[in-house]
């Protein structure tokens, strides 16, 4: 399968960058993900403006106007057969001796490959999914969508651990998200959230739910949701680019309100179907 690597198409096994990049050595690098339907990515403005915003955020020169960049990612997914695809970018700060602080010279890395979406199936959103729990023990600079994930990682592997689809990360108290989505409560018959700040990646999917809140009518509250909130909510609603969005049926083995996907889920998987391309 081809990727692009540093102005080159190529497939997988001949991509290689060096050990000495620094994405390798310091994690030093952002990302991005985004999915791709009958052929048309999904909110691709958003996401190359979010891209744009991490490398800002880690002063890294975005080495590639908006074109280029789209244009990049279609020669990547023109090579693919799927219509359905979840397309990476990654961008790092380049080669150059170690040293942590930024190097005088050096290149951008830039890395994108695609693979086949495969969305959650009819019968896992049926069910809903089982979450987890643990505090959020990651950097304060969560909304740089950042190739450092280690945090990420370990919640990911906290629910691999307990047969869990996600694991549900609070920071004193305070939800923030989950390891690779965003997190949703619905109490008293509306949506909560908490506040896009420094806890929590905005999510493409954050924008697209507060669009989608606002033409179904569902009302959306966004605020500080304590521990206890998420532990009563009548439904609990996780958004990412691969997962869309998925109903929870259990947190930590507590059933969430019915323990079945509730309305709001319903109307908001109805009207994300709707939104694709
Ligand atoms: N993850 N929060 C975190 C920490 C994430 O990693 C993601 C996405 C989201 C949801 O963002 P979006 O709606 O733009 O997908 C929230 C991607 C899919 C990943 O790391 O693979």
């Amino acid at each position: 399968s081809l990727v692009y690597l540093n102005g080159q198409l190529t497939p997988l096994s001949d991509a290689k960058i060096s050990v000495l990049d620094r994405g390798f050595i310091f994690g030093d690098g952002v990302y991005e993900v985004i999915p791709m339907y009958h052929r048309q990515l999904f909110r691709a403005d958003q996401h190359f403006a979010r891209l744009f915003r991490s490398m800002r955020a880690i002063s890294l020169l975005n080495p590639h106007a908006k074109e280029e960049w789209m244009e990049l990612v279609r020669n990547v997914t023109g090579a693919h057969a799927s219509d359905q695809q979840l397309v990476y970018i990654q961008v790092t700060r380049g080669v150059a001796k170690r040293g942590h602080a930024f190097p005088e010279a050096s290149y951008p890395t830039v890395f994108i490959m695609t693979n086949p979406l495969v969305t959650p199936s009819e019968d896992v959103r049926a069910q809903g999914v089982a979450c987890v729990s643990m505090e959020d023990s990651r950097w304060l600079h969560c909304d740089i969508k950042s190739i450092s994930l280690l945090g990420n990682v370990l919640a990911a592997q906290y629910a691999a651990e307990h047969d869990a689809v996600e694991t549900i990360q609070f920071r004193d108290g305070f939800l923030t998200e989950g390891a690779s989505s965003n997190v949703w409560v619905v109490r008293h018959g509306r949506l909560m959230a908490p506040p896009k700040d420094k806890h929590i990646l905005e999510g493409i999917r954050y924008g697209l739910i507060e669009e989608l809140c606002a033409a179904c009518g569902i009302m959306l509250e966004v605020r500080h949701i304590a521990r206890a909130e998420v532990f009563h909510a009548e439904e609990i609603l996780i958004t990412s680019a691969g997962k869309e969005i998925l109903p929870v049926a259990s947190i930590d083995g507590h059933p969430v309100g019915s323990g079945k996907p509730g309305p709001v889920f319903q109307r908001l998987y109805a009207a994300y179907q709707q939104a694709k391309p």
